[in-house]
């Protein structure tokens, strides 16, 4: 797809890689709409400029995403391209100190990640299936965030690894239900990057994960994975893969 006056709706897009994201489909002449929970998001989107623009959305919420979409819609007339970098994690064991972990929590953290993940898509999907197909049939693309721990999870990383499986697992078949649409749906999965969650994180959290880390010996940087994504929203061959952009991790159990 081209990315010059595309509507590229992006998830998370207060912080860290969505934020990059936004920033670097700006550089390339696209129009970016944030959604994220965090109200924060309205003053970045007015940082942005005038091709951002911004609503506070819960991604797991029907009404919320539905209301905040019609308005993207009725603002620039389409939806092309889906970001999702809305996330959390968690850090707990299956069995802790205080004993099995409490079901509540490993609920919420598959809540936002895959089910806000699906739910995002297939409400936006439902609007890109309305956009005229351009020369190729092309009418939109998805990109889904997992994470390397979606194949070597840590100890604690029980629930953030089972949400990031599950969006590994859901590409290939949503590829295939959106084929006939024209619409792509593709995964990146990252290793460490240098956003706010590992920037507050001490060293001794970030220290082994560099040193697990082959080359370069660093964190990535957000632009490197929104570069990524920018491809892949450009290369219409790119369809149902997951792609690990990691400096060649693989996560020790601790
Ligand atoms: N930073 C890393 O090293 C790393 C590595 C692997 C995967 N990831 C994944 O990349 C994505 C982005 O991570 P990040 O480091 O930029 O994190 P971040 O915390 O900087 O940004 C995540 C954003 O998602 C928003 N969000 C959370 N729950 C939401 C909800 N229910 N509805 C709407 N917005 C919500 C938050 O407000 C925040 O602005 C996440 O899915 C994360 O799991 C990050």
């Amino acid at each position: 797809m081209q990315i010059k006056q595309a509507v590229v709706v992006i998830t998370g897009g207060a912080s860290g890689l969505g934020l990059a994201t936004a920033r670097q489909a700006l550089l390339e002449g696209a129009r970016v709409a944030l959604f994220d929970r965090n109200a924060e998001v309205l003053a970045v989107a007015h940082e942005l400029g005038a091709s951002a623009r911004a609503a506070v959305v819960d991604v797991t919420d029907e009404a919320s995403v539905t209301q905040a979409l019609d308005q993207v819609v009725q603002a620039w007339g389409s939806v092309h391209a889906l970001v999702n970098c809305a996330g959390i994690g968690a850090a707990s064991r299956t069995v802790g100190k205080q004993g099995p972990m409490p079901l509540a929590q490993f609920a919420q953290v598959i809540q936002v990640n895959l089910v806000g993940s699906f739910n995002m898509a297939r409400l936006v999907a439902a609007r890109m299936a309305m956009n005229e197909p351009n020369a190729e049939g092309e009418r939109g693309c998805i990109v889904h965030t997992a994470s390397v721990a979606a194949f070597e999870g840590q100890i604690g990383q029980v629930a953030y690894s089972a949400s990031k499986g599950g969006i590994v697992g859901m590409t290939l078949p949503m590829a295939r239900d959106l084929a006939g649409l024209g619409i792509r749906v593709n995964t990146v999965a990252p290793g460490i990057f240098d956003t706010p969650l590992m920037q507050a994180s001490p060293d001794e959290v970030k220290q082994p994960l560099i040193a697990m880390t082959q080359f370069p010996k660093r964190l990535g940087h957000p632009e490197e994975y929104a570069r990524l994504v920018l491809h892949i929203l450009q290369n219409t061959f790119m369809n149902g893969e997951t792609v690990r952009i990691d400096g060649a991790i693989r996560m020790a159990p601790r």
